[in-house]
């Protein structure tokens, strides 16, 4: 399922002395089984917009697209891009909660949204609200948190005694659960060690092996160059850039935009400029750049 965002805008507070718009205009494709990173400095509206992908936010204006859903505040504009649709298509579009059952949102900590006895029960809940029956829901459930790495035996404890990494992997598999389409993540990795950031991206690249596709808003440069394949750059509310993450890391003053270059780009930028003499324009990754260096080294490549 393709999400097409079409000159999408977001004022928040309208008609109050407080309002602030937060989406100028955002105008963007993904494609059904992308894994695609949104990058931007705080406050550029990166939550907002994602969160008009499942219908939890309308944008004042413009639309957002999900498959045959659309999602926007502007009822004059919903009217006209309905009118010409099939009944089906109507139909569906009278049912948006739906969408929250194709776009699987998981926020920023969503550690601090359990709130079950149990963490099977936790886990259950979002299976259960899209119409499983109980014993559906428990196998799913089940299924999902050996996934994310919760021993069985932890199942039936309270989600409260699990430490904050483990918390965030049950949040997130109450959103798997689900079986999203399109999972979209804000901030995953946010406040996680190193171990705990790479489980949990691990888990992620799971699902979208499996087919989904995966959208992360996050501002560690190195899960944009480790795992996304597109990335989008948002600024002020609008989208201006689209690109590879490669391309993004090795064409752009990152600095413009309040981001970090991930230091992997850094020390390939300061070997350019200090003419090392290895083929570094091909290097991916940290691993290839650390063997090419080595065998530069045992070999005696001369340096200008
Ligand atoms: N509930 C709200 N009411 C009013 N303004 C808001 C609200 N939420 C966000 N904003 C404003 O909208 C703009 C975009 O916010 P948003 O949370 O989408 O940014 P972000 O890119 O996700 O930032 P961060 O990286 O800090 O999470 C900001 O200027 C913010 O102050
Ligand atoms: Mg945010």
């Amino acid at each position: 399922m393709q999400i097409k965002c079409n000159n999408v805008k977001y004022l928040y507070n309208p008609k109050d002395i407080t309002d602030k718009n937060a989406l100028n205009g955002v105008s963007l494709t993904i494609k059904q089984g992308e894994f695609v990173a949104i990058v931007g400095k705080t406050g550029s509206g990166k939550s907002t917009l994602v969160q008009t992908f499942n219908g939890l936010l309308e944008p004042t204006d413009g639309y957002t697209q999900v498959g045959d859903f659309i999602v926007t505040g502007n009822k004059k504009l919903k009217k006209s891009l309905l009118k010409t649709k099939s009944k089906e298509f109507i139909k569906l579009n009278k049912k948006q909660s739906k969408l929250k059952k194709v776009v699987g949102l998981v926020f920023q900590f969503p550690e601090y949204q359990l709130f079950n006895e149990t963490i099977l029960k936790d886990v259950m809940f979002g299976p259960k609200n899209f119409g499983l029956t109980n014993e559906e829901a428990e196998k799913i459930s089940r299924k999902t948190l050996k996934e994310v790495g919760i021993p069985e035996d932890y199942f039936d404890k309270s989600p409260f005694e699990l430490s904050g990494g483990e918390k965030r992997r049950v949040g997130i598999a109450g959103i798997i659960a689900s079986q999203p389409d399109i999972l979209v993540l804000d901030e995953p990795t946010a406040g996680l060690d190193t171990n705990g950031k790479k489980e949990i991206l691990d888990m992620i690249e799971q699902y979208h092996k499996e087919g989904h596709t995966i959208i992360v808003v996050t501002h560690d440069m190195d899960l944009v160059m480790e795992r996304a394949s597109k990335v989008f750059v948002l600024n002020d509310g609008v989208v201006i850039h689209e690109t590879t993450p490669d391309k993004l890391f090795n064409e752009n003053d990152l600095s413009l935009y309040s981001l970090e270059q991930p230091a992997f780009y850094k020390f390939k930028k300061e070997l350019k400029e200090q003419r090392f003499a290895g083929d570094i324009a091909n290097i991916k990754d940290v691993d290839s750049l650390i063997n090419l260096i080595v065998k530069s080294k045992i070999h005696g490549v001369k340096h200008e």
